[in-house]
């Protein structure tokens, strides 16, 4: 299949477009110019880039390539895009490299800094230099890193109450169709105790798919009953779940059914009541439980008090890689847990504003141990 180049540019761009353009097309490559068309109107360059970029995502063009007057407008605004890495060059070194060590998928050009001929040949670099990704390749690592960073923040919601300025949310919501479905019949209070523990289950289960989403693979052949397939496996990396009792059992099943191997840990707190702080009653981890990831569940995380006192005993005992996975967030919840454990990530399924005088989040879903286990 042809491979289908997205071009756009601002009037600053302008005078590099048709000679790229040309050489696309000598080389056989689709292309989809997005404009501007001549360079006598002055256009916002934002404009174009989303243009692009947004062809990108829809998948109608596989790259993507930007010009404005300088490329740093454009460049800008392109990586504010998911799943977008576009590479600002002024030279063919840069095209090459930003293919072989950034997997750049936009380029971006400055119609006012290089002239046609160094951006043509800047262009051929980029699309004739292909990524490093070989088996450990240092590149790969640190583009998995991007990636990953791009999926976090891409769905960051910000403080209403510290106008979004004061720290960031480590939050990732779920706006998965199946997710989402099923946490309104969670939330829905005639939603009978047996029905309500599938859907737990069944929502934990979906979870776990995201919240591996970066455990690290590593390059194997298979033998197929056609010959060999260069594939990939998860390299070794171990795992632990770490419910907090009770609630957070209604989550262990449905995770531990894609996740076979990993090991289960409990840990129980009780609010002692003279002081109001978190107390562990109960403890038991795996004896290996500092080498793992630990997933700690909680379906509520409501003040954000013992999600927070958990995690805080959790690291006492040397485990260091945590995220929090909760069905429901409260505001005030997240905040705490990115106020004491800034390094963990929060996934869940939604984030409710508010929270009630007895510490429930409203609207919520009520008590979810309760509703686990019939015992209200
Ligand atoms: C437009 O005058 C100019 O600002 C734009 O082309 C680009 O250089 C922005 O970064």
């Amino acid at each position: 299949m042809k491979v289908r180049i997205a071009i756009g540019a601002d009037h600053g761009g302008f005078v590099l477009k048709q000679p790229i353009i040309d050489c696309l097309k000598e080389r056989n490559i689709e292309v989809l110019d997005f404009g501007t068309f001549d360079d006598q109107e002055s256009v916002d360059y934002p404009d174009y880039v989303e243009k692009v970029c947004s062809a990108i995502i829809r998948k109608d063009a596989d790259k993507g390539i930007l010009l404005c007057g300088t490329g740093i407008g454009v460049s800008i605004a392109a990586n504010k895009f998911p799943g977008i890495r576009a590479a600002l060059c002024t030279n063919p070194e840069m095209g090459r490299l930003s293919g072989e060590h950034n997997n750049a998928n936009v380029i971006a050009l400055g119609g006012r800094i290089i002239d046609p001929n160094t951006a043509v040949e800047t262009v051929q670099a980029w699309l004739d230099t292909p990524f490093d990704d070989s088996e450990n390749s240092r590149h790969q690592r640190r583009v998995e890193k991007i990636n990953r960073l791009d999926k976090l923040y891409s769905s960051i919601n910000q403080s209403k109450e510290t106008g979004g300025c004061q720290y960031m949310q480590r939050v990732f919501e779920f706006d998965h169709p199946l997710i989402q479905h099923k946490i309104s019949l969670l939330r829905d209070k005639n939603t009978g105790t047996k029905e309500f523990r599938e859907l737990v289950s069944e929502v934990a289960m979906l979870m776990a798919y995201e919240v591996t989403r970066d455990l690290p693979l590593k390059e194997v052949d298979v033998e197929t009953p056609v010959g060999i397939a260069h594939a990939k496996v998860i390299s070794g990396k171990k795992l632990g779940l770490v419910p907090i009792l009770r609630a957070g059992l209604g989550m262990v099943d449905g995770m531990l059914k894609l996740l076979p191997m990993a090991k289960v840990g409990h840990i129980g707190l009780y609010r002692d009541p003279e002081t109001l702080e978190p107390v562990e009653y109960y403890c038991k981890l795996p004896s290996d439980a500092a080498e793992r990831d630990m997933v700690v569940l909680d379906p509520m995380l409501a003040t954000g008090g013992s999600a927070s006192a958990a995690i805080r005993f959790l690291k006492n005992r040397g485990i260091t890689n945590i995220k929090l996975v909760c069905l429901i967030a409260a505001r005030t919840g997240v905040e705490r847990i990115n106020r004491d454990h800034p390094d963990v990530d929060i996934y869940c399924a939604a984030v409710d504003e508010e929270l009630n005088d007895h510490a429930y989040i409203v609207p919520g879903l009520g008590d979810a141990g309760d509703r686990l286990f019939g015992t209200k």
